[in-house]
């Protein structure tokens, strides 16, 4: 099962620019508790590095571009995110790294749940040896 998938993004484009779309337990899989973006990310910055025991995210990069890889201890993959009529959605116990943003890149994340720093993994070895069924808790 994939614990990292690309989605689309209801965008709605007319005359007077684009409206994108966002919904609970619809184009978004789980309850959105919580909404955060990063942006003013100073060239060669790469932020990431941990993965979540609980959290799914939902990754919209609604300026700009960045490069994310991700990992769930079997598969590494690499998406570019450079439309906000596209959305990352990574799953619990999945390792995260963004890279590569550009100057004006506003990355948009949806959460499915409060910010709890204790949710965090951030030794890749500890993200490995936490990695089993029982973890996997968000089966999509
Ligand atoms: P962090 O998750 O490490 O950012 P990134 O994964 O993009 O590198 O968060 C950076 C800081 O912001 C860290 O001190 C925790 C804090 N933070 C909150 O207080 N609330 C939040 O919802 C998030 C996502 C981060």
């Amino acid at each position: 099962m994939d614990r990292v998938k690309e989605l689309s993004v209801t965008t709605i484009e007319d005359g007077r620019g684009e409206l994108s779309v966002f919904e609970s337990m619809k184009s978004v899989p789980f309850e959105i508790k919580r909404v955060y973006y990063i942006k003013g990310m100073q060239a060669g910055i790469s932020r990431g590095f941990h993965a979540h025991r609980k959290l799914s995210q939902m990754l919209i990069c609604i300026q700009g571009s960045c490069r994310v890889l991700t990992d769930d201890a079997f598969t590494k993959k690499e998406v570019i995110l450079s439309s906000n009529s596209k959305g990352l959605l990574i799953k619990n116990m999945v390792w995260r790294e963004m890279h590569d943003f550009s100057q004006d890149c506003i990355l948009m994340v949806l959460a499915s749940e409060l910010y709890d720093s204790e949710d965090y993994i951030c030794d890749y070895n500890c993200f490995l040896n936490e990695v089993s069924p029982a973890s996997l808790t968000m089966s999509l």
